[in-house]
């Protein structure tokens, strides 16, 4: 603490390099309130000093003036405008419980031994999906939540063990309803946040067209290269790798001019660590015909047809993959992106806002069984189509997710309120009446007591504020992260737990029997947590 008298520099000791450089204290006295010691690393300017060590030392990472300390400043902001546009809406906040049952999104819970019942457990909610359709039930018709999440599944850039997201669900609403909402919403925030008007309404797509044009669910539509479907051209081929269910292309600009031998042969070295067979490619000659790669294997047809489908100039190259349909187009999928990446092709500075609409209800399992695309609530377009039942593969659903620029920040559906159509999902998803009550019998039971129609959508927070703030890492938007490995550094969690605490917390103990648990619901429903193999850990859904 300085007192003193604040007066202009003398000409020629100014510092423009300082915010604090035209000025300086005459002082007449000063305490020392607190000391330092020598600090691990400068505060700024220390990009080389490794994550693990910043996250270690979080809380002088963060005094930083850029990086997660401004992060943080910006979420501030994007929540309380978030908060306002709720509000506006008439929207009522309302916290749900976080030690509660499974929830159905599809990942492995997070469990919590109860001391009181010793062996019954707690899951920490994947999402708060059951309590806002309760909340329904219960008249609170317009609900929003900041709610931490917590599903226990395998670490990608995008994705925390533990997240945040603007949960939302109101009644009696359509699809456009919520639409329109999430778009007041995320243009109200680019706008008060980043002075950044985005167009309304958004673009939509179906989920069909997506994976068709981009092999993807969420396509990054800042650029082209829009895939080729060439199965039609080759399904008489004499070219065995493309006697395959599904035969598609991506364009490379330029690539037969620019890329060198090893560089198509590291485009193969990229397929096969991703777990690919490697890229097929042909380069278009000066004379507009393919030749290298595998065009000796073509016929003169199918050279003409492919130059004419991926509209290839001379000097550029066609990557290929073939193979079971929906495997093949994700593949292409990822290669799009990654030619458009090495190609330089992604424009800086846009935002492509996206819906991506009519997911399908359900996919295969491998067992020949089905598992819910978005989740076992939401709703089929065609409620009352028998096709649910005979065609489950056919079904779509009233799901819709939003992308910005290829990432899935957020997603939601319209869900069933009628207990015979709510059956008839469970049936294709190969619940029995007795297994839907016991995993989902509350639900089941409040919905008897006239459930309005209703939907609802969920943001996922932190992938919102890590495109805001730019930040490669979804680390950088959040105050104390987990590192890529689940622990944290800075508290040394997770950690062993003592004999005693083992003892005390009941972890060991098997409760005396399943329906006479204190875990049981109201309904008499045996203990909550799926087996490990129902789950599927490496989806963002269910
Ligand atoms: P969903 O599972 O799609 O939907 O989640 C909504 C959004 O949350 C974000 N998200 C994540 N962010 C960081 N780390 C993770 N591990 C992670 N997982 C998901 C994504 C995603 O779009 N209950 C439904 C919503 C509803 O139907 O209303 C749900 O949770 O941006």
């Amino acid at each position: 603490r300085v007192v003193g008298e604040v007066s202009t520099r003398p000409e020629g000791n100014e510092n423009p390099e300082l915010p604090s450089g035209a000025i300086e204290v005459l002082v007449t006295s000063y305490d020392v309130l607190s000391t330092s010691e020598a600090l691990p690393f400068p505060i700024d300017g220390h990009t080389d000093v490794g994550e693990e060590r910043r996250l270690r030392y979080r809380y002088l990472d963060l005094r930083s003036a850029a990086g997660p300390g401004a992060a943080l400043r910006t979420r501030s902001k994007v929540t309380n405008a978030a908060r306002r546009v709720m509000e506006r809406h008439d929207f009522l906040e309302i916290e749900t419980p976080y030690l509660t049952r499974s929830t159905p999104e599809g990942a492995r819970d997070f469990l919590v031994p109860v001391r009181l019942q010793p062996g019954s457990w707690y899951a920490l909610p994947q999402s708060p999906q059951l309590f806002k359709q309760l909340l329904m039930v219960a008249g609170m018709e317009r609900y929003y939540q900041f709610a931490r999440c917590f599903r226990d599944e395998d670490f990608r850039a995008d994705r925390q063990p533990e997240f945040t997201q603007l949960d939302v669900e109101l009644s009696f609403c359509e699809q456009d309803d919520i639409l329109a909402l999430g778009e007041d919403l995320l243009s109200t925030i680019w706008r008060e946040v980043l002075d950044v008007e985005i167009p309304t309404p958004f673009p939509r797509m179906t989920y069909d067209d997506a994976m068709r044009r981009y092999g993807s669910d969420k396509p990054d539509v800042r650029f082209g290269l829009e895939l080729a479907d060439l199965t039609a051209l080759f399904a008489k081929t004499d070219f065995k790798v493309f006697q395959s269910e599904h035969v598609g292309a991506v364009l490379v600009p330029g690539g037969a001019t620019d890329y060198t031998r090893k560089q198509f042969d590291a485009w193969q070295e990229w397929s096969k660590s991703r777990g690919g067979k490697g890229v097929a490619y042909v380069q278009v000659g000066a004379d507009g015909i393919p030749a290298g790669g595998i065009a000796k294997f073509l016929r003169e047809d199918e050279l003409r047809g492919l130059v004419a489908a991926t509209d290839a100039k001379p000097g550029d190259a066609v990557f290929f993959q073939s193979g079971p349909k929906r495997q093949t187009l994700e593949a292409l999928g990822a290669l799009r992106v990654a030619v458009a990446k090495d190609r330089g092709l992604i424009p800086e500075g846009r935002w492509e806002f996206l819906w991506v609409t009519d997911a399908p209800m359900f996919e295969a399992t491998d067992d020949g069984g089905w598992t819910a695309v978005h989740h076992p609530f939401t709703r089929p377009r065609k409620a009352d189509e028998a096709g649910l039942v005979d065609a489950p593969g056919e079904a779509l659903a009233i799901a819709y997710d939003v992308v910005l620029n290829g990432s899935e920040i957020g997603g939601g559906s319209l869900r069933i309120h009628e207990r015979d159509l709510q059956e008839k999902v469970f049936g294709v998803l190969g619940l029995s009446a007795e297994e839907a009550q016991s995993k989902f019998g509350f639900l089941l039971e409040a919905f008897k007591y006239g459930p309005p129609p209703h939907g609802g959508i969920a943001f996922g927070w932190d992938r919102i504020l890590q495109h805001i703030t730019g930040t490669e890492s979804i680390r950088d938007v959040i105050a104390f992260p987990k590192t890529a490995s689940g622990g944290d550094p800075l508290t040394g969690a997770p950690t062993p737990i003592t004999t005693a605490q083992r003892r005390e917390a009941g972890i060991d103990k098997q409760p005396a029997s399943a329906s006479s648990a204190s875990s049981t619901g109201p309904t008499g429903a045996a203990p909550p947590n799926r087996p490990a193999a129902e789950t599927r850990p490496d989806t963002e859904r269910n």
